[in-house]
């Protein structure tokens, strides 16, 4: 048993319904973790009496709970900031060369060890990962999170419509599908995603399967994309012209669930937003993905406000350009800004952390230091760069909070703990 006297804060409910007995501030708290489990967090004045004899190190920061980064490619490191084109274009110009090369185990190992390395660097300790369409690239993904003890969930992504040298067919699709949910299945913190990268790179038969994949395992998650830009949307229309909308398409073929993580959602009728929420599914916010190719503005107050679906955070590498979710959450704040909502700090922190959890079905595990949870933290420095040490210095948690959004990055992360253990640490270990 080890304990961590602290500041902390973690919001397991979202303020905006809950109220703001959602916010749970500890100015100074204690985290008690058992097996790497929480098995206590409050006031230390509380606590103190009842775990006297237990070691305790005194942390120096803001203590939350690791991010949960609902959407990203592991693949697309190398090809964040590419530049110059909208959705269909840059995936053609610069994404599918780039996966291209994950046929190549040695590749796929240095890029995923780069990417979880990264992911820490920034405080990720959670994270739903597209993979390339190539098994390997799963198991290089997978061999890695589990030598770092991540809590990572990815799968091949199904895609016999994809380009030359990147494409399956439904038959070697469902089986290595089959073969890696066996393999995989139990091994540490990881978790399996049925991925068909999305309607358009998918035939019927291909998305048919995918269904049929997730009805057979039903602890598994299907994750796609959404309603992102205007010339996939319209792509998808020609295609599926009797559909009622895109969201339909999908669920025609039996992938929308309460285990279905959709990134994006940008443009969504009232109708798919009620059927979204309806069906329990949920939606990664992807910020600076939707401002780098022009995607357009994601609607929090319909999706969360009108219809209760669920929304996590995602940085969506490489067309979102900072693998920072607090980067993320700081151009979250503008979108909302830009639709004529005001995303309160608190709020925001939900849901990077137990909102993304939600959306990835690990809510019972991670996202907000609950007892019984695993112990995965984060200390964020408010002084980490001088503007920061500047605009927090006496400032209420609100206010220090907010600028860690609007101004922090990786810098700000002075530490990253996975289940009681530090994995990450600014400077060095
Ligand atoms: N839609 C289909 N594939 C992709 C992808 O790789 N990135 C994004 N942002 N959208 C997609
Ligand atoms: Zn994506």
């Amino acid at each position: 048993m080890k304990a961590f006297r602290a500041e902390i804060l973690s919001v397991p409910e979202d303020p905006a319904t809950a109220g703001p007995g959602a916010v749970r501030h500890f100015p100074d708290g204690l985290l008690v973790v058992e097996d790497g489990l929480v098995v206590a967090c409050g006031d230390h004045a509380a606590l103190a009496g009842r775990f006297a004899g237990v070691e305790t190190e005194a942390l120096a920061g803001l203590l939350v709970p690791g991010f949960v980064d609902a959407h990203v490619h592991y693949p697309q490191t190398g090809r964040i900031a590419s530049h110059g084109e909208q959705l269909l274009q840059w995936l053609e110009r610069h994404i599918f060369p780039a996966e291209q090369a994950f046929a190549d185990r040695a590749h796929a190992e240095g890029v995923a060890a780069f990417f979880l390395d990264e992911l820490l660097r920034n405080g990720t300790t959670s994270a739903l990962v597209f993979a390339t369409v190539h098994a390997a690239s799963v198991d290089a993904l997978f061999d890695a999170a589990l030598a770092r003890d991540m809590r990572i969930v990815s799968g091949k992504v199904l895609m016999d419509l994809g380009p030359e040298g990147l494409r399956d067919d439904v038959a070697q699709g469902r089986a290595e599908t089959e073969a890696l949910i066996a393999r995989w299945r139990g091994r540490g913190r990881l978790g399996y995603a049925v991925t068909p990268r999305f309607a358009v790179t998918s035939s019927d038969a291909q998305l048919a399967d995918a269904g049929a994949i997730c009805a057979a395992h039903p602890e598994v998650l299907m994750h796609t994309h959404l309603s992102e830009n205007m010339g996939e949307i319209a792509a998808v229309g020609a295609r599926f012209a009797d559909a009622v909308d895109y969201l339909d398409v999908y669920d025609r073929f039996g992938l929308v669930g309460p285990r279905s993580v959709f990134a994006h959602c940008v443009h969504m009728s009232d109708r798919a937003l009620g059927r979204m929420a309806e069906a329990g599914a949920g939606i990664a916010f992807c910020p600076t993905s939707n401002l780098f190719l022009g995607s357009g503005l994601f609607d929090l107050a319909a999706a969360a406000d009108r219809f209760g679906v669920k929304i996590g955070m995602g940085t969506d590498i490489g067309a979102g350009t900072s693998f920072s979710v607090l980067h993320t959450l700081g151009e979250a704040y503008k979108v909302c800004q830009l639709r004529g909502c005001s995303l309160d700090p608190f709020r925001a922190l939900h849901l990077a952390t137990m909102g993304g959890a939600r959306v990835m079905g690990i809510a019972d595990r991670v996202g907000a230091l609950l007892p019984g949870q695993e112990a995965d933290f984060i200390l964020l420095d408010p002084e980490s760069t001088p503007l920061l040490a500047r605009r927090t210095a006496g400032a209420p948690l609100h206010d220090r909070l907010f600028a860690l959004q609007v101004l922090g990055d990786d810098r700000a992360v002075a530490a990253t703990y996975l289940r009681g253990r530090r994995a990450h640490a600014r400077g060095g270990m």
